[in-house]
């Protein structure tokens, strides 16, 4: 190396230092009912999670963001909480939650817990004491509202998990708002004795070391004061989300939400290093507002189009191009490949297709979040009417809206139970678990896992993909590709989504190319020049080499 090309290097290297851990880092969602149970009742906890965090070293992911394990009735899996400072028994105890905190940051993993400020449980204190009298100092602290002028609900606003969102109580003769279950009332996050006591459940668990927190449905904190009827959704169609027929114009996404998410991120600010991470499903040009003015709103807005996108080249490169091109100053994206809420990526479009979306995730420009399982190739599991869980497939069956077909345990191994649980699992496992789990997948260089963790890899040792600018390069036909580049570091992204081979001429790029991964089988160390040839569904990713980095004589 001469003295010129070490320059070079540490220059990449203290450039990509600059930015933060999560603007560099993967972030991994666990589902804690389903990721390791290590007391045999079939559900995971915080023991089992600490024990597969060597795992997620190997892995290479950065953050674990963890959906709920506070006291809830456990209505809505977690999401309706009873109490926002206590782990549920079934995750473990407070001790367990702070060696969960040592143990992750002794591998150098980040912790984000879930934070749920739209609403708690009916069980919550808070909602006994509110509902308790007109007159209740916590009456203010959720959303009461008197019957329609000829009686009946004060609007026509619906619940997201099917019919109406406004609930009787006969006892006070007022109603109150949920915007999912019956037992999930919402708060007012007008009241500011409310806001006060929940920026305290935040300065909890900042004090016990958490490193984040991931803010369940973020856009719905305030509501419309005037409490107007949503207009109907033109688009609507039978058979669709009963949710859908409307559109959420007065009950989400008001301008004064902006103002609570700056309360919260000043609040984060006052600690080193920490992130606050926004659960939001917009349209990207809305979506972008809770960067927040000056980006004093939330680090990262999720992006979710990847969730929701049609799988083919070109709209995925509008997607891409629509969504940098809306990114504030100053702002940093990120992507989302799956979550608890959506059908896993391996069914949505099939286990090939989703080798192309894990390099699409890892290559693109921002940070990525995976869902845990579809590292290995996960599918989503039917589930027989009477082993359903999930309080929306139960409200609102039959139409394919349930989530527990993604929300199956991990599977580990090939032996019973695929090593989750000694006991029975609290949601079927998928049937091809002795061959798609972990133990299996890590021996195997052309595993789903295999690929997962070289992605990783290859992008935690590459300022160019982790933190380097993304080029597009013109689409055509189901050929995908961006070049990412930091300096004088560049690899070219090719993903082939069509059936038939592509070639992509690179000559304009750079000297010559080195495949270092492929989806598909193993091409890397390959050198190409001028017409590089990807194969039906194969994704590529290929350093681009100038003529001195070649290194080449000839
Ligand atoms: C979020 C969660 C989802 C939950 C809902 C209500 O969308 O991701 O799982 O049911 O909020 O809290």
């Amino acid at each position: 190396m001469t003295s010129e090309d070490s320059f070079q290097t540490q220059n990449i290297a203290s450039r990509a230092a600059s930015y933060l851990w999560w603007q560099r880092g993967v972030i991994y969602e666990v589902y804690p009912r389903s990721f390791m149970d290590s007391n045999g009742d079939g559900v995971g906890d915080l023991k089992g999670l600490i024990s597969r965090f060597d795992y997620l070293r190997w892995l290479g992911i950065d953050a674990v963001w963890l959906s709920p394990i506070y006291r809830s009735p456990m209505k809505d899996f977690g999401y309706d909480v009873a109490d926002y400072t206590a782990i549920h028994p079934l995750f473990g105890t407070m001790e367990d939650f702070d060696r969960l905190v040592r143990e992750a940051h002794a591998r150098d993993i980040k912790l984000i817990l879930d934070f749920v400020p739209n609403h708690t449980s009916d069980r919550h204190p808070w909602f006994i004491e509110s509902r308790s009298s007109r007159d209740n100092p916590k009456r203010g602290w959720y959303i009461w509202h008197d019957p329609a002028p000829g009686g009946g609900p004060p609007n026509n606003w619906l619940s997201n998990f099917g019919g109406g969102a406004w609930e009787y109580d006969p006892k006070t003769e007022q109603y109150y708002y949920h915007a999912f279950l019956r037992e999930q009332p919402d708060l007012n996050w007008r009241n500011p004795q409310l806001v006060e006591a929940m920026l305290n459940v935040l300065r909890f668990w900042l004090e016990r070391g958490v490193d984040g927190f991931r803010v369940d449905v973020l856009w719905h904190l305030i509501k419309d004061d005037q409490f107007r009827d949503n207009p109907p959704n033109p688009y609507w169609r039978e058979g669709a989300d009963p949710y859908q027929k409307l559109l959420e114009l007065h009950s989400t996404d008001q301008a004064e939400v902006h103002a609570v998410v700056t309360r919260m991120r000043h609040l984060v600010d006052q600690y080193q290093d920490r992130v606050l991470i926004g659960e939001i499903y917009l349209p990207v040009e809305r979506l972008v507002q809770y960067y927040g003015i000056d980006l004093s709103g939330v680090h990262v807005p999720f992006n979710f189009q990847l969730l929701l996108a049609k799988w083919n080249a070109r709209d995925i490169a509008r997607i891409i191009a629509e969504y940098e091109a809306a990114l504030p100053k100053g702002s940093w994206p990120n992507w989302v490949l799956g979550n608890h809420d959506r059908p896993r990526i391996a069914s949505r479009v099939g286990l090939t297709q989703a080798r192309l979306a894990a390099m699409l995730l890892l290559t693109l420009r921002g940070t990525p979040t995976l869902y845990y399982g579809d590292e290995i190739g996960m599918h989503d599991v039917e589930i027989q009417p009477a082993k359903v869980q999930d309080p929306f497939e139960k409200n609102v069956p039959g139409l394919g809206l349930g989530r527990d077909p993604q929300r199956t345990p991990m599977q580990w191994t090939a032996a019973k139970n695929a090593g989750f649980t000694e006991g029975e699992p609290w949601l079927p496992i998928a049937e091809d678990y002795p061959q798609i789990n972990v133990e299996t997948e890590r021996d195997d260089p052309f595993s789903m896992l295999s690929l997962y963790s070289q992605l990783i890899k290859v992008r935690s040792a590459e300022p160019a993909l982790e933190v380097g600018v993304l080029e597009p390069v013109e689409t055509t036909g189901d050929l995908l590709s961006y070049v990412r580049r930091d300096g004088e570091s560049a690899f070219l992204v090719a993903l082939n989504f069509g059936t038939k081979p592509e070639t992509l001429n690179i000559s304009g790029m750079g000297f010559e190319g080195r495949i270092t991964l492929s989806t598909w089988l193993n091409r890397s160390g390959d050198s190409v020049r001028g017409n590089l040839y990807i194969r039906p569904e194969e994704g590529l990713l290929v350093r681009l080499l100038t003529q001195t980095q070649s290194g080449d004589v000839r």
